[in-house]
Order: C-alpha cells, then sequence, then structure tokens
C-alpha cells in the first residue's frame, strides 16, 4: 500500500497538460504534484497512474514516487480560478500524490537521442500498458539527476472504461510515440521484460492501489476481483501472442537523428509542429 499524507498548501496549479494536476505541500514536509480524483475522468485515472508507475519501477525505469494525499478543499480558498475551486471541492479526501521534481526539465529527443535499448524498452512498456501519452509533441518524460524519468500514466490501461471490451492482443499504434524512431531492439527488450512480468510481479503491483479507487466497479464482486482482472489483461498481453507489439524502428541500422528531417517521418512531424 502507499503511504498517506495530508496536504497541507495548495502551490500553485500546472498548465501544461490536461488535467490541471496542483502543486501542493504535505505534512511530511514534501512537494508533491497532485493528481486530482475529480478530474476528467476520475478515481480510473489514478488507478492508471499507480498500476503503471508500480510495472515501470519493476522493470528498472524511473519514476516519481506515489504516495495517497488527503486533501481539504479549504487550501484552495485563496485560488482566483473558479476551475480549481470546483476540483479541489470535487476531490475532498484521498487523492494521489507523484513525488515533485525540482528543477526536471522536458525530454527532448533531439537533443539527446535515446539510447536504442532504453528506446525499446520504453515502447515495449508502453505499448504493453496502452499508453498513448507518450507522443513527440507530449512525452512525459522529464530529464532530472542525469536520467529520464517517466510520468503522467493516467491515459494508460484505457481499456477500464469499458472492461467487457477489454482484448490484451490488441494493437497498438506507435507512429506517434517519441522512441519509435529510435526502438531498433524491440524483440531484445521483448525478451527481457515477457520474462520479467510474472503474476506475482503483477500482484505486487495492484496491491498497491487503494480499495476504495476499485469498489463498486460494474461487473465486479469487489476491489480484489478488480485487481485480478488488471492482472489478467497485463499477464495475456505480456505472455501471449504479440499482436500488439511494435515492430522495430525503420530507422534500424541508421542514424535515427539524420532521419528526422525527410518528409514522413515522426520527426519532422515533430519539427513542424514545436
Ligand atoms: N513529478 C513531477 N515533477 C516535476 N514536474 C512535473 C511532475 N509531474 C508533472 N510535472 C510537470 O507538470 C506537467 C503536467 O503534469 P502531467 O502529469 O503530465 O499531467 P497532465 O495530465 O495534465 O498532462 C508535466 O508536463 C510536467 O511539466
Ligand atoms: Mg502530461
Amino acid at each position: 500500500m502507499l503511504e498517506k499524507i495530508k496536504a497541507t498548501r495548495y502551490v500553485t496549479p500546472l498548465r501544461e497538460g490536461g488535467s490541471l494536476p496542483g502543486v501542493m505541500e504535505a505534512d511530511d514536509l514534501g512537494t508533491y504534484v497532485v493528481k486530482f480524483r475529480g478530474a476528467g475522468q476520475g478515481r480510473r485515472v489514478l488507478v492508471a497512474e499507480i498500476v503503471s508507475a508500480g510495472l515501470a519501477r519493476r522493470l528498472g525505469f524511473r519514476t516519481p514516487e506515489l504516495k495517497v494525499i488527503d486533501v481539504d478543499p479549504r487550501l484552495g480558498a485563496r485560488e482566483p480560478d473558479e476551475e480549481i475551486q470546483d476540483l479541489l471541492k470535487a476531490s475532498e479526501g484521498n487523492n494521489l500524490a507523484v513525488d515533485f521534481l525540482p528543477g526536471a526539465l522536458g525530454f527532448e529527443p533531439l537533443a539527446w537521442p535515446p539510447e536504442p535499448d532504453f528506446a525499446s524498452r520504453l515502447l515495449w512498456f508502453d505499448a504493453l500498458i496502452h499508453n498513448v501519452d507518450r507522443s513527440w509533441r507530449n512525452p512525459n518524460l522529464l530529464l532530472w539527476h542525469g536520467d529520464t524519468w517517466l510520468i503522467d500514466h493516467g491515459a494508460a490501461l484505457w481499456f477500464h472504461h469499458n472492461w467487457p471490451s477489454a482484448d490484451p492482443l490488441r494493437g497498438f499504434d506507435a507512429r506517434d510515440h517519441v522512441m519509435a524512431p529510435f526502438a531498433t531492439r524491440m524483440s531484445e527488450a521483448d525478451a527481457e521484460f515477457s520474462e520479467k512480468i510474472t503474476r506475482d510481479l503483477l500482484d505486487g503491483v495492484v496491491d498497491e492501489v487503494p480499495d476504495e479507487w476499485l469498489e463498486d466497479e460494474p461487473g465486479f464482486d469487489g476491489a480484489q476481483a478488480v485487481r485480478q482482472a488488471y492482472v489478467e489483461h497485463l499477464l495475456t498481453r505480456a505472455q501471449g501472442p504479440r499482436t500488439w507489439l511494435p515492430a522495430p524502428s525503420a530507422a534500424s541500422g541508421q542514424d535515427p537523428v539524420a532521419q528526422q528531417g525527410k518528409p514522413g517521418s515522426v520527426g519532422a512531424f515533430w519539427k513542424d509542429t514545436r
């Protein structure tokens, strides 16, 4: 289970993404990016964050520590923006705290071309968790203390918005993925990660999700049944047919950076829209 803390101050909203997370201070003297239960798609987004980050950490990626944070909406009383007031009111009680990485830089693939092994592992991971939120436009990667940190997994595991249609063999469209041009070692990543992802490992991951964000899910008999559905889905995907595995980059054997200017490549798209 995740550690529990209490928010003591609303510092500032983060407006880069869509979900309006807030920087908050807490009673453990830490500073956190708080993802609110009352935002957009609700508590499932927080579940996606916890499951994805737990899995990422176990596969060796860097990702900020997560805690459960109790938020009193009155902490936002001095915020002039009504949207923030409403968000806090809709989020009274437990929310998700992401350890704030001070001074972190946004990831720029052309300034720091990633290693093929890292790129392939990350693309494999995002394909496994159906994460469409790691595009050139919006990589959700931070550079901090010499490492690349994974953030913002709220859009992953989107099958949980409609459990009856969840298909563990569903394909993954990697065309927009920030690592696509660099991911030349997909079969190596596949061999490494499919071996690591066991039922035990997944059980440990889903155990970290608080019951209150899993209870009363339509079609399930309690929180534990929902946890097991995540485990079955991810285990089938990791161990079953590779219907979802992106092919290695077309840039394989060439310099991915040199590919970026070419018409039609992912890099050209990125360059045009910066
Ligand atoms: N743990 C963190 N440390 C520092 N900055 C962060 C952290 N988490 C998010 N941010 C910053 O806030 C922005 C929005 O957060 P994100 O988790 O991506 O939410 P959204 O769902 O709104 O895209 C990020 O793009 C990043 O610049
Ligand atoms: Mg984001």
